[in-house]
């Protein structure tokens, strides 16, 4: 699958781009949320969200770069987050906040940063519908993709198959027509893929490409 990610959209054309991905070959919607104090960028919240949800046809992805995210669970799900993913680095009671955004009626995911070991997910991989490995560090579309990813996918790979087979591994960071094949190769199922599409001459071409490449 493919989620592109809007944070490289043209704020400006935000419902053009959005159409453009209702009417291209991806999956969902990947949003990112940014609060300058997890990570060193602000991007979007709620109110933003509310509108491409009032326009988008397909599953709204929603990645929180945001400390102590417990306390919008509820509020994503009022502005239309259908899958909602916290960082591990985020939350002290990891489990708990998994628990709270699966009963407020989304699909649960955690993120890890890139120097995050996949073992710390021993504990928590059962509960979860996704886990997204980072594979830049958080904060800003266009960065080069993090090498070291490919060998989180293989040990995720491993531990989801030993422990919860339907979990979905999810890779955002540097995801290009490069290397979307050799991440699919290792065990990724949906790539986020920002300042790759959206910088394209032909987005709705690299969309097709990056999909078709699994
Ligand atoms: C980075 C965000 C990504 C970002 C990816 O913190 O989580 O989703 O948009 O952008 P590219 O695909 O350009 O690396
Ligand atoms: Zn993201």
């Amino acid at each position: 699958m493919i989620s592109p990610s809007l944070l490289s959209a043209d704020f400006g054309n935000l419902q053009r781009d959005v159409e453009m991905i209702n009417n291209s070959a991806a999956d969902w919607f990947h949003v990112d949320v940014m609060d300058g104090v997890f990570v060193p960028n602000i991007s979007f919240g709620q109110p933003v969200i509310k509108f491409i949800k009032k326009h988008a046809q397909k599953p709204l992805d929603v990645h929180l770069m945001i400390v102590d995210p417990d306390r919008y669970v509820e509020s994503f799900k009022q502005v239309g987050a259908d899958i909602l993913t916290v960082h591990y680095e985020a939350c002290t009671h990891l489990h708990r906040t998994i628990a709270h955004i699966k009963d407020s009626g989304m699909k649960a995911g955690v993120v890890l940063n890139p120097h995050t070991p996949v073992s710390l997910l021993e504990d928590i991989v059962q509960d979860c519908d996704l886990v997204l490995l980072m594979s830049v560090n958080p904060g800003f579309g266009g960065q080069k993709y993090i090498e070291n990813t490919y060998n989180k996918i293989i040990q995720l790979d491993e531990l989801r198959n030993r422990k919860n087979p339907n979990c979905l591994i999810e890779i955002d960071g540097g995801v290009s027509v490069d290397n979307a094949s050799k991440l699919y190769e290792t065990g990724a199922d949906v790539l986020v893929a920002g300042s790759a599409v959206f910088g394209a001459q032909n987005p709705m071409e690299t969309i097709e490409k990056i999909k078709g490449l699994r």
